[in-house]
């Protein structure tokens, strides 16, 4: 069942500076362009706190803004009310998921977190996004790819989803 009108969906990993905005971004393009961002409610945050209320990591908006997507948001840390208003929640790497199962019911875990690469059709069994920040410029174009690739399959779930609660 879902929680409101909307499909609300969260991009989650460690700092919120390089790959879940990098991925809200995107997701947020993908459903502006089918005209759906009254429909698809999209957000993004980390599990730790130590960057809350930074901008995305340069690395990251830089390699984001080549592409045509300069990321705006500011770092969040994902709370456990956070489960009440979300109905998908996408880990970037199994870290993030663990920290993430300590913040829910069981039943939230299972209906409503899952691993972002699982969603990946290339994942070839590596389901975490590798984590760019303490890697060289390579990395960054990595989650890029990964996430670009990735996100069409996420708005063809989320939309189902939509289809499915009328
Ligand atoms: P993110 O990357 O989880 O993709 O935002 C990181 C950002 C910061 C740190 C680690 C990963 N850090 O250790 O501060």
């Amino acid at each position: 069942m879902q929680k409101s009108d909307t499909f609300n969906i969260c991009f989650v990993c460690l700092g919120n500076i390089c790959r879940s905005p990098l991925a809200q971004g995107v997701f947020e393009r993908l459903v502006k362009s089918e005209g759906l961002q009254d429909k698809i409610l999209v957000s993004s945050a980390g599990t730790g706190d130590w960057h809350v209320g930074d901008p995305p990591d340069r690395r990251m908006n830089e390699t984001a803004s080549k592409k045509g997507i300069p990321l705006k948001n500011r770092a969040k840390q994902f709370q456990a009310v956070d489960f009440d208003r979300f109905d998908l929640v996408l880990a970037m790497d199994r870290h993030n998921k663990i920290d993430l199962e300590k913040l829910c019911s069981p039943s939230a875990a299972e209906n409503q977190l899952k691993l972002f690469r699982s969603f990946d059709d290339e994942a070839n069994g590596e389901l975490e996004v590798p984590d760019p920040y303490y890697g060289g410029q390579g990395g960054f174009e990595n989650v890029f790819q990964i996430v670009q690739r990735t996100c069409p399959n996420i708005l063809d779930f989320a939309k189902a989803r939509l289809n499915h609660s009328k």
